[in-house]
């Protein structure tokens, strides 16, 4: 049976670069030969997708922050039990845009559960489930949502018709406390959680990003 593969996630304010530098990453180790699992969350699979489109719509009203929670825990159980582990177990790089972390600010900062409910339903539904390494890609939040807004009205009627902007709505106070949150955590758990600052451009931060993943896998 091959050695378990590895999981990489990515986190970090909408706006940050995730997407981008998790692709880049992704092209960069099949360049080196590499099997690699791109995917999301929420989403990643067809329940969680369908999970992704309740949580991000901007018509979605009234979902308490519990609620939300417990969906986002629901995407991610099904995840990793379709999609995560099966790859893992054929010594795939699995690399994910945004996992528990993203709960942990935004549900348990940014709507203020607080951090234990997330870990203990971590737990719970992913079996404690750690990525051998996180790359939080950090930046001011107005840095951020300014870049995430550029975005979205770029793709307007394009690629991405989908609306997604149900967190945007929110206020700077949200985002302020969202980025506390991950700060925390990147404190709490430096070994595996790695701040990379993200106002370089896209080639200078994925060159850092390389770095550490080159540490990390020793490739
Ligand atoms: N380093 C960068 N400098 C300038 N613009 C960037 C950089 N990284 C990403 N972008 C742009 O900013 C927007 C948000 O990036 P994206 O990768 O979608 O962030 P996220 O996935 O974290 O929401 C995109 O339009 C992207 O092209
Ligand atoms: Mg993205």
């Amino acid at each position: 049976m091959p050695a378990r593969g590895k999981l990489i996630t990515f986190e970090g304010l909408d706006g940050s670069g995730k997407s981008t530098q998790l692709d880049k990453l992704a092209r960069s180790l099949r360049a080196h030969g590499l099997s690699v699992t791109v995917t999301r969350e929420p989403g990643g699979t067809t329940t969680g997708e369908r999970i992704r489109e309740v949580l991000l719509h901007s018509a979605t009203a009234g979902l308490s922050p519990l609620t939300e929670m417990a969906l986002m825990f629901a995407s991610r159980a099904q995840h990793i039990h379709e999609v995560i582990l099966p790859a893992l177990a054929e010594g795939r790089i699995v690399l994910c845009d945004r996992y528990t972390d993203s709960t942990e600010a935004y549900q348990g900062g940014g709507r203020k559960l607080g951090t234990k409910p997330v870990l203990q339903l971590h737990e719970i539904l992913c079996g404690n489930l750690q990525p051998d390494l996180t790359i939080l890609l950090d930046n001011e939040v107005a840095f951020s949502v300014e870049r995430a807004r550029r975005r979205n009205r770029k793709h307007k009627g394009g690629r991405s018709e989908r609306d997604e902007n149900r967190f945007e709505q929110e206020n700077r106070a949200f985002f302020g406390r969202v980025r506390h949150a991950y700060l925390a955590i990147a404190a709490r758990e430096p070994n595996r959680v790695h701040v990379v600052n993200a106002r370089g451009t896209p080639a200078e931060t994925h060159a850092v990003i390389m770095e550490l993943v080159r540490k990390k896998l020793k490739i």
